[in-house]
Parts: C-alpha cells; structure tokens; sequence
C-alpha cells in the first residue's frame, strides 16, 4: 500500500504530479470554474482587499499566494496566520475576501478565523482537501484540491495542490476584476497545466537528496535561506525538518542575513539555499550569489537548489540539486520537492517514523 515505499509520506511525495493535474482538471474552461460558488460576479468585482488566513503548511502555500494575487489582480493581500487573525480586530467588510486554506478542513483556529470573517460579513472562499468538511460548509465559496487521502502527517502533496488552488483563486479575480485577457488568463492557466510535468521532473532530484540527507542526518541545525516566493519554501523546508526530524531548524529571508541570522553561521552549518531563476528576476539571482558567497567564507556547507543550466551560481555550491527551470511564480512547485524529501530522509536515517511525527496530529481541532 505504501507503492513500494518504506512510508507513506515517500509515495505521497511521488504522487504529487498526480495530485497537482487533478487539482487542476475540471477548474478551467474559458475561465476558473469553482466547487461551490455562492458569491456574484459582482462580489467578487467587488473586492478591494483579500486576506489569506491558514496554519503551518497551508500557511507557506498561502504567503505564495499574495506574489501571484497582487501581481495578477493589483489587489492588496494579507496573509495572517489563522490563530492570530481574529485577535487583532482585522478590518473586514463587504468588499474583503478572506481565503481560508485547509487541507483537513477542520483546523481549529482557521474555522474560527472564518467564523469570525463572517460577522464582519467579509466573503469567505475555502480551499480545502476534504470533501463536505466545517470549513468549505461555512464559506461562501469552495475550490476543492483534489490531492486524494494524505496519510503521512506532514503535508506534501497537499502543499503543492494548496499552491496551485491559490493560483487558481488568483486568477478567478483577475477575471472578475478585468486585470487580465482572456487570452493572458488562458496563458497563466496553460503554464499552471505544464507544472505536473515539471514536478514529475524535479522527482528525479530524489536519489541525490536520499544521499545528502544521509550526510547530513547528524548536523545540530540546517538554515533555509530564499527570496521571493523562495522565502516562504525556505519557511516551509524548515518546518519539515523541525516536525519529522526533530532538528532544529530556521528558514529566512536571504537580505535578512546581514540583520542577524549571519551570527549563527559556523564550519560545517548546512545552509540550504533556494535560488530564484537566473533569467528573469536576475537582480535577485547576484544577490542570493553573494549571499551565498559570504556565508561559505564563514564555514556554512552550501546546500543549493537552482534551475538547470544556472551555471553562475554552480562555483558557490558545496551541492548542487537541479529542478527544471519553471516560470518565476511557480517555481516553490519544483523546489519544495527536494526539501519534502530531505526531511523525510534526514528523519528516517535518524529512525524516527516519517509518517508519525511524535506529538503531531493530522487534523487539529483544538485551538
Ligand atoms: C505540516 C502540516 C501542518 C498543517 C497545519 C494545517 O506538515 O501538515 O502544519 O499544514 O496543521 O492543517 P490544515 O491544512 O488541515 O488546516
């Protein structure tokens, strides 16, 4: 049941092109088509302000959402985590969609993020993996990703499934909006459609990730260092390390650095850089390259995830994973796998059950 695989979560992560197509099939026909949909065109022309709300996990997949819904709608975005959401008195009204990301549908403080939306009677669209569950029932709009059953307790292919539903949600306003063509609209999504083939590609990264993990299985921390939408994958890559290898371990904004994460820099530190494209945002691309550059002049162990044929930055890498080169919103699609991966094997090797992180539950209905 486990396809051959010494745990779920492995099969879980080779199951993500899969998972990524069937979030996608069915939420495009001249235009992004809803699970549920009980707002108007007018709503949602309507909105001025949207905020994401999600925990852990959903929480990453919802900070890529603000790149791709600012960029494409020209609205603001605020993404918040949902336990701290309703205790700060948010402005919410009419015109704020507030997107809730679970995967469970369950989760205690988003629901109640939700719940509290409503009273200030903001819309509420929810991007859920479960079918019929609290969180889709009290929305006013539901896109469903269709990632199938999750059994291991760290989330994976409902990570990438979660990223590509933002998508999907980014692009729905833009049409409601007008901020996008049809044609520009049917062109995001044609890209958004080639991005299982490209993850399929990125598995390829498995065996090289397998053999660093077990290199590294040791170390006392690992740094997760990204920029742009690397950030939150650098955020994300962390949090898998910390809940299934119990390893301490931070992601930061790369131009952070200079403003105190440096000072933890020592010999042999793994440091885990995610690269962004070193075509279009290349300003970005020779400032991670000097990052990288004055971290392994103080001893880090340069770990780092690139597009194929960045050839720039292969001088400054102690290792080197390559994943397809994808366009620029996309690419945490790629570059989450090696890290999904690493963490599970680092876990492994130090003979703790990848699928069972201790204290850890799945679904967490208590706030
Ligand atoms: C981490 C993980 C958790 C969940 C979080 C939210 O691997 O799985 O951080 O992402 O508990 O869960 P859902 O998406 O069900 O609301």
């Amino acid at each position: 049941e486990k396809g051959g695989h010494d745990y779920f979560m492995l099969k879980e992560i080779e199951e993500q092109p899969e998972a990524l197509a069937n979030t996608l099939r069915g939420h495009f026909s001249d235009g992004v088509v809803l699970d549920e949909q009980r707002l108007s065109e007018q709503d949602l022309r309507d909105i001025g302000k949207v905020f994401v709300v999600a925990c852990g996990t959903a929480y990453h997949a919802g900070l890529l959402a603000k790149y791709a819904i600012e960029h494409w709608c020209r609205i603001p975005v605020e993404v918040e985590l949902a336990s701290e959401f309703r205790y700060r008195d948010p402005v919410l009204g009419r015109d704020t969609l507030v997107v809730a990301i679970s995967q469970s549908g369950e989760t205690a403080d988003t629901l109640e993020a939700v719940r509290h939306a409503r009273t200030q009677h903001a819309r509420v669209l929810a991007i859920s993996n479960t079918n019929g569950s609290q969180i889709p029932r009290e929305s006013d709009a539901v896109l469903y990703t269709h990632a199938g059953p999750e059994i291991g307790v760290a989330a994976t292919k409902t990570f990438l499934a979660q990223i590509a539903a933002n998508y999907l949600v980014g692009l729905a306003l833009a049409q409601a909006r007008g901020t996008k063509y049809a044609e520009e609209l049917e062109r995001e999504f044609e890209e958004l459609a080639a991005m299982p083939e490209a993850v399929r590609s990125a598995l390829s990264t498995v065996g090289k990730t397998r053999e660093l993990a077990a290199r590294f299985s040791e170390s006392k921390a690992v740094l997760f260092l990204g920029r742009h939408v690397g950030y939150p994958v650098a955020l994300e890559g962390a949090l898998k390390l910390k809940e299934l290898a119990y390893m301490h371990a931070e992601g930061f904004a790369a131009g952070e650095l200079k403003h105190g994460p440096i000072a933890l820099i020592e010999e042999g530190l793994p440091v885990v850089v995610n690269m962004p494209s070193n075509k279009g945002s290349s300003q970005l691309h020779a400032k991670l390259v000097s990052n990288i550059r004055e971290i392994q002049a103080r001893g880090a162990h340069t770990i780092v995830i690139a597009e194929e044929g960045d050839d720039a930055v292969r001088p400054f890498a102690d290792e080197l994973i390559e994943v397809p080169a994808v366009p620029t919103l996309l690419q945490p699609l790629v570059s989450a796998v090696p890290l999904q991966v690493l963490a599970a094997e680092v876990a492994r090797n130090r003979g703790y059950d990848v699928d069972k992180p201790r204290n850890l539950a799945k679904s967490v209905t208590v706030e």
